[in-house]
């Protein structure tokens, strides 16, 4: 089959072609199928196109997924929510369809987890959390990588999260419980870790020999900790709790006195962005203690890897 090129053409209308190259394009297009169908065509990573969904803001996610794509050879597709037909109310479930014919996997950063399931079922790719209202998990691989790097093994590393029980303490308390690692979390009383989340990873913990305490003392928590880690007070989403929340964390800053408490050599933790002056003091944040930088660093490790697994 001859096949017209077209390089260097902008299609605006269909006017651009001629017959004989609009129907040119059909028959590759029909080509390209079968060859796919036919299990032909060229798999390589090269060959890969991934989807960035953002619902939300992001720095590290966004930075770390487009880079961990380049360094693949493979296409990243940034999308914003606000910009697609979700917009003006295509259902999810035809927007996650389409998307699922056309490229081969999406990160996605959303504010209702269970759309993720939704974009999985529908789409019938690889849906990888960007971030969403429940759950980090690319944060908590590259935070075990950190502290993996640190201390080696995980059976004796005491972790202690203090502050909102977000998503980025729920992941990291799945992920305590799937390395048998030990985590004592502090938060008020109203913003404890999701009961399924925390259910999950006990249940988890039995078979890893991970320790999972949950309760509301900081200083409990960070007593002789390795690892002091602490997330923002108000997560994207939730500005409008923004005042009641800070009120309610208002003693769970981890500031020098409660970093004190830890081991000497214990280091500090959080997934960035961070608000200082707010869940965690300039002192701690910026001082020789602190590995919040490698922890990003490591968010494009862990993504290629993600990527690599996935495809
Ligand atoms: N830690 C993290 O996910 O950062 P971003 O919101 O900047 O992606
Ligand atoms: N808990 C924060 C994490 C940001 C990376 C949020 O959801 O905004």
């Amino acid at each position: 089959m001859r096949v017209n090129l077209l390089t260097g053409r902008s299609i605006i209308s269909v006017d651009d072609l001629t017959s004989e190259e609009f129907e040119g394009l059909l028959e590759l297009a029909l080509r390209v199928k079968r060859s796919i169908k036919a299990g032909l065509f060229s798999l390589e990573k090269e060959g890969k196109s991934v989807a960035l969904l953002f619902q939300k803001p992001s720095t590290r996610t966004r930075l770390s997924l487009e880079v961990a794509c380049n360094m693949l050879k493979m296409h990243p597709i940034a999308l914003n929510w606000n910009e697609l037909q979700l917009s003006r109310g295509e259902p999810l479930s035809d927007t996650a369809r389409v998307f699922g014919k056309m490229v081969h996997c999406v990160a996605a950063r959303v504010f209702s987890h269970d759309d993720l399931y939704t974009f999985r079922d529908y789409a019938k790719i690889p849906i990888i959390n960007a971030l969403s209202d429940k759950e980090h998990p690319l944060q908590a691989l590259a935070d075990f990588m950190t502290i993996k790097e640190k201390f080696g093994d995980f059976k004796k590393v005491k972790i202690a999260y203090v502050g909102d029980g977000n998503n980025v303490a729920n992941s990291l308390i799945l992920a305590t419980a799937k390395v048998g690692a030990y985590i004592s979390v502090a938060t008020p009383l109203n913003l404890k870790p999701s009961p399924d989340i925390v259910a999950r990873a006990k249940i988890e913990a039995r078979k890893t020999g991970a320790k999972i305490e949950i309760d509301t003392n900081p200083q409990k928590a960070v007593e002789s900790a390795d690892v002091v880690y602490t997330d923002v007070w108000v997560s994207m989403g939730q500005e409008a709790e923004a005042s009641s929340k800070i009120e309610l964390l208002k003693g769970y800053q981890v500031n020098d006195q409660l970093f004190a408490l830890a081991k000497p050599e214990a280091y500090f933790m959080h997934c960035l962005p961070a608000h200082r002056g707010q869940e965690v003091t300039e002192s701690v944040i910026d001082g020789p203690r602190s590995i919040v930088f490698e922890q990003a660093e490591n968010r494009l490790y862990t993504t290629i890897a993600v990527f690599y697994s996935v495809l």
